[in-house]
């Protein structure tokens, strides 16, 4: 599905990225991972060690002399670059609004909206050249509706639907799409603590209920909407803001059925 796709995921360290790179260079693709964290090596590692191609990096998503010199060493390894998935993020630490600081503020969207709006800046001329590719981000159901996070991540999640709906008309006729994903609750990094204290508790397997899947999802189900979406496959798929979320966003509030 991506055989010959040179592409840069970001937030590859570890959960969703992680989970996302092994498939994408599983499909055929040359993958650059990017993270701030130098778990990023080992992802990298695990696909060369499979028979993948892969190169790693570290950088800031929110620097955009580091933005600039992953999409350079994509283009120096592989030859150039045909999608990006913009998937580095941070939880924002889910404070109440009135314990928000600015700073907090500040560092929740400088990652999770500063750092897709450079991913876009920096790939798209490469992209519009050539005339094709795509560019995926991970947005999160807390940006279309309330109570999956802090006011901080909520908001720049909703930034970061905003950015594909509206680069996409920016890139009208270019032959360039942009789509962002919205995970639901996943196991990963991020949510690791939570999990971790539902299992002390006992109550692990009541994660997920509200949905009508009735489970948390894996960091390799959204992985597989975002090879999808960097694919041609999906070259009808433009300007979307993706649920993948195991029915979650679907409904109106209800009450959880007591047995
Ligand atoms: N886990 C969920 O339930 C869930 C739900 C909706 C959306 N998301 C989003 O999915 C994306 C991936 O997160 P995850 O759940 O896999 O968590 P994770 O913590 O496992 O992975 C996030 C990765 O991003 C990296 N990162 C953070 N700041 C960075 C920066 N400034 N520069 C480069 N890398 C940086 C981290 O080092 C980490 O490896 C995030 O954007 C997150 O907001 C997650």
């Amino acid at each position: 599905m991506l055989t010959g796709k040179r592409i840069i995921i970001t937030g590859a360290g570890s959960g969703i990225g992680r989970a996302t790179s092994l498939l994408a260079a599983g499909y055929g693709a040359q993958v650059l991972c990017v993270d701030l964290a130098d778990g990023v090596y080992d992802t990298a590692a695990q696909i060369t060690g499979s028979g993948g191609e892969a190169e790693a990096m570290q950088a800031d998503v929110a620097d955009e002399a580091q933005v600039a010199a992953y999409v350079d060493r994509c283009i120096q390894e592989f030859g150039g670059v045909d999608g990006i998935y913009a998937n580095a993020g941070v939880g924002g630490g889910g404070k109440p609004m009135l314990e928000l600081t600015v700073e907090d503020w500040q560092r929740t969207l400088a990652v999770n909206t500063v750092g897709v709006f450079l991913a876009v800046k920096h790939t798209v001329p490469h992209l519009t050249r050539r005339g094709n590719g795509s560019i995926v981000c991970t947005a999160s159901v807390a940006g279309l509706r309330a109570n999956a996070g802090g006011v901080d991540y909520s908001a720049s999640k909703a930034a970061v639907v905003s950015i594909a709906q509206t680069v996409a008309y920016q890139l009208y006729g270019s032959g360039v799409r942009i789509n962002a994903i919205c995970p639901g609750l996943i196991e990963t990094g991020m949510t690791r603590p939570a999990f971790e204290r539902a299992r002390a508790r006992g109550t692990v397997d009541r994660i997920g209920q509200l949905n009508p899947t009735a489970r948390y999802g894996e960091p390799a189900e959204i992985g597989e909407m975002a090879c999808f979406l960097l694919s041609d496959r999906a070259s009808y798929v433009n300007g979307q803001a993706l649920p993948v979320d195991g029915g979650l966003s679907a409904s109106h509030p209800w009450m959880f059925p007591r047995q």
